[in-house]
């Protein structure tokens, strides 16, 4: 049994193209631009640089972090339904990411029963750029109107999650929690700040652009808010995983190559084993389908690692800054060869990718998809950058997916330049199929 988390490349996309984009059967490549394309277009030109402006003061690592737009296909409205929630797995992974934590405000079944359901509702619509119906001018419009008459195709994908305390006494749920679903308690090195921690449900958006992203935020949050209250929200830039991410493997906030070995999403042998829960096993039968969500506000003090030589960078991380490639190796998706070098001579025994993974049979089953993305929050009160990742991964059991590769970084050289300071476990809903479907409506009814 391999124990790799090699990718294997870019899976034909199984969304829906624009149809106005498309080239279709015989026919050439379209040179025009229709207004829907061109909206498009325009996106990518504005939003890409706000998002730089935005997010990160247009520095030099959005600008190589984030895949350029060109070198990514037509963007599309992704699939909703399936047997999974889709955006958990769909690739290309768009650039820019979004997590919004939000507390239930009634406790009443019936009341969190509706929440899901018109969430579901407007996630399935967004995802498939449904335009917004028109009304009488004497009320307020239905959307805001960021995107115009029809959002453009843009990736978007909205997945929905709910955390360990929707399940205490409020909504009669105590007898169908995950059955490894706990509030996220303080790890090695965490300084957990409560107001951006936890939560009754967890929002995970991701898009190409930023005002997708606004607007998909604002959309789910005007259909829930006499019932939602949003507690903590982190948005970032950078997101993808190794050559599934067009332009190539983007780089973290530290300056190295991050998502080199993810897990392949496109490959549904790793998913079924490491990533959707299954029926049995203890598990309650509506999660089956659904995945444990670890997510991790994790700060980087930069500026001290700005000052740290490049060679105990590399000896910290057990890559090459520059290619990726495991310390000793010239290409990035070489594997790290661990037997050869059992005294840790060229990648020492506590890097953070020997520690992560160190490709034993013992810890064949330790691995996770990683999802995250990278954010900035401007600067602290000592003037330094409030910069880090926000670190997301996907498991079929948290103690033997992240609590395991946790549990072997504790200590590792790396923490001396992050804290964890924010995020919480969350649940993944199992994906639904039918239009008379919600996401969470086998754990509600
Ligand atoms: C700010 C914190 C972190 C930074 C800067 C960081 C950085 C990196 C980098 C540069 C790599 C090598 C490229 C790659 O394969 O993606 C990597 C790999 C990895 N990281 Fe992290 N990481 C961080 C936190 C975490 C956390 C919290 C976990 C899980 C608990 C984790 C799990 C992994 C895993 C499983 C790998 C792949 C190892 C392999 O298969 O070789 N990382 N990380």
């Amino acid at each position: 049994m391999t124990n790799q988390q090699t990718p294997r490349g870019p899976r034909p996309d199984p969304g829906t193209p624009d149809p106005a984009a498309a080239p279709g059967p015989g026919r050439p490549p379209r040179t025009g631009l229709s207004r829907r394309g061109f909206v498009t277009g325009a996106l990518g030109v504005t939003a890409a640089g706000a998002a730089g402006a935005a997010l990160a003061g247009c520095s030099a690592p959005v600008q190589q972090g984030a895949p350029s737009t060109d070198a990514l296909p037509t963007a599309r409205y992704l699939p909703f339904e399936g047997p999974t929630q889709t955006g958990i797995t769909a690739t290309p992974v768009p650039a820019l990411g979004m997590l919004a934590a939000f507390s239930v405000q009634r406790a009443d079944r019936a009341a969190l029963a509706g929440v899901l359901t018109e969430l579901t509702d407007e996630i399935r619509g967004l995802m498939s750029g449904r335009p917004p119906q028109t009304r009488d001018g004497a009320y307020p419009p239905t959307d805001s109107g960021l995107l115009g008459e029809r959002p453009p195709p843009d990736d978007l994908a909205v997945v929905l999650s709910v955390g360990a305390s929707l399940f205490d006494d409020r909504f009669g749920l105590v007898d169908r929690r995950p059955r490894e679903l706990v509030t996220m308690p303080f790890l090695a090195n965490d300084r957990l700040d409560p107001a951006r921690s936890h939560g009754d449900l967890l929002l995970s958006l991701e898009a190409r652009h930023p005002d997708t992203l606004q607007f998909a935020l604002r959309q789910l949050m005007r259909r829930t808010r006499a019932n939602l209250v949003l507690n903590w929200l982190v948005e970032g830039f950078a997101r993808g995983s190794g050559i599934a991410a067009a332009g190539g493997t983007p780089r973290n906030l530290l300056g190295f190559k991050d998502g080199t070995a993810n897990l392949d999403p496109a490959d549904d042998t790793l998913m079924n084993r490491h990533v959707w829960v299954a029926a049995g096993g203890g598990e309650p039968d509506w999660a089956a389908g659904g995945s444990y969500q670890a997510v991790r506000a994790i700060r980087m003090f930069v500026e001290f690692w700005d000052r740290t030589q490049l060679a105990e960078q590399e000896a910290i991380i057990g890559r090459h800054k520059n290619t990726g490639a495991p310390l000793g190796q010239a290409d990035e998706f070489a594997e790290p060869n661990y037997t050869d070098d059992a005294e840790g001579q060229r990648i020492k025994l506590d890097a953070h990718i020997r520690l992560a993974n160190p490709r034993t049979p013992e810890t064949a089953d330790n691995l996770i998809l990683r999802r995250g993305f990278h954010f900035t929050r401007g600067f602290d009160a000592a003037g330094r950058l409030d910069q880090g990742l926000a670190f997301v991964s996907y498991q079929r059991s948290l103690e033997r997916g992240f609590l395991a590769v946790q549990n072997r970084l504790s200590g590792e050289p790396l923490e001396e330049y992050i804290q964890t300071q924010g995020g919480g476990f969350f649940f993944a809903l199992p994906g639904v199929q039918g239009a008379d479907r919600f996401l969470g409506d086998q754990l509600v009814r």
